[in-house]
């Protein structure tokens, strides 16, 4: 039995009054957009013949993910947030605003207010065993080729077992986080350990949506960054690392071309004593570029709800507490 009664005037007046259009309080935006998702949805149930028991098990899902506080980890798997990379490209090159490093999504585990240091930083507390050492270095340049100096470098990333501090309370606050302002000549240094990739916990309701779409939840190994200095447009992105078998297969569509960078291994002693470490370790090297801008609102990251942002911000404390 296919039943259709979108079109109906009974069911288009319920959308106005469920919108709240003949309400005066509230907001225009949200009455607007919402009455599009209802009307959208409404629509989807009578096309795809949408059965009781089927709503109700989305709901249960939805419940789920709330719960878990993992819609911030469903979001990049569905899309989303390379959606929105997309749309603030397409916004970019309308402004003409051309060049630098691309953009790639922020994800959902920063955590404001690491430590900061000038040019150099060890990120690991020496406790991941299994970490194989990471040398990661960069200059961050403008567009033209000048060296920034003073831009401030935001890196954070997982330990070896794919788990990221604060989110992961065995590990040390702020292990694997840091910001570190360039040098003189735009460069940045940080002695960390590898990051392994890591994926959606496997009984949790991201990968039960993921599950029926056929799909794996899975990252490569990466490293998020945020980059800014004055002058010049906040970037926020991160670098695959190559040869890990999802580089090119990220559950969170995060991967560009641009954006692989290879670890390479350094065996040699002389290289190994010049920066002072034990023994062989893996160098990844990111350059970065930065568009110029004199926008005041294009040189800052824009707002969103990230742990430990703003104590006073409900938002801000609820996005600390997601299970991922
Ligand atoms: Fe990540």
């Amino acid at each position: 039995m296919t039943v259709k009664i979108f079109d109906t005037p009974e069911v288009q007046d319920f959308l106005t009054t469920v919108a709240g259009f003949d309400q005066d309080g509230g907001s225009e935006r949200a009455k607007q957009i919402m009455h599009r998702l209802l009307s959208d949805l409404f629509r989807l149930m009578d096309d795809y013949d949408v059965s009781a028991e089927e709503f109700w098990s989305a709901v249960s899902v939805l419940n789920a993910l709330g719960n878990g506080t993992q819609f911030g980890l469903l979001a990049p798997g569905l899309g989303f947030d390379h959606y929105l990379d997309m749309r603030m490209d397409a916004a970019d090159r309308e402004r003409g605003l051309l060049g630098g490093t691309p953009r790639t999504i922020e994800g959902p585990l920063y955590v404001a207010g690491a430590p900061e240091a000038e040019g150099f930083a060890r990120m690991d507390d020496g406790k991941d065993q299994d970490g194989e050492t990471m040398w990661l270095t960069g200059q961050v340049r403008d567009v033209d080729g000048h060296p920034v100096a003073g831009a401030k470098v935001e890196i954070w990333h997982a330990n070896s077992k794919g788990g990221y501090s604060f989110f992961d309370p065995t590990q040390s606050e702020y292990n694997l986080r840091r910001s570190i302002f360039t040098d003189a000549e735009g460069r940045y240094t940080a002695r960390s350990i590898i990051p392994s990739g890591y994926g959606c916990p496997p009984d949790s309701p991201t990968q039960q949506v993921l599950d029926l779409l056929g799909r794996h939840g899975q990252r490569p190994a990466h490293i998020h960054y945020f980059i800014s200095a004055p002058g010049h447009k906040h970037l926020t992105t991160q670098i695959n690392l190559a040869g890990d078998p999802y580089t090119f297969d990220d559950f969170a569509f995060a991967t560009r071309e641009e954006l692989v960078v290879p670890a390479n291994r350094i065996e040699d002693p002389a290289e190994i004593a010049r920066r002072e470490l034990d023994g062989p370790f893996s160098e990844v090297v990111f350059d970065i570029e930065l568009a110029k801008t004199d926008a005041p609102e294009l040189q800052v990251r824009h707002a969103r709800p990230r742990a430990k942002e703003d104590e006073q911000d409900r938002h801000s404390q609820l996005a600390g507490t997601a299970k991922v």
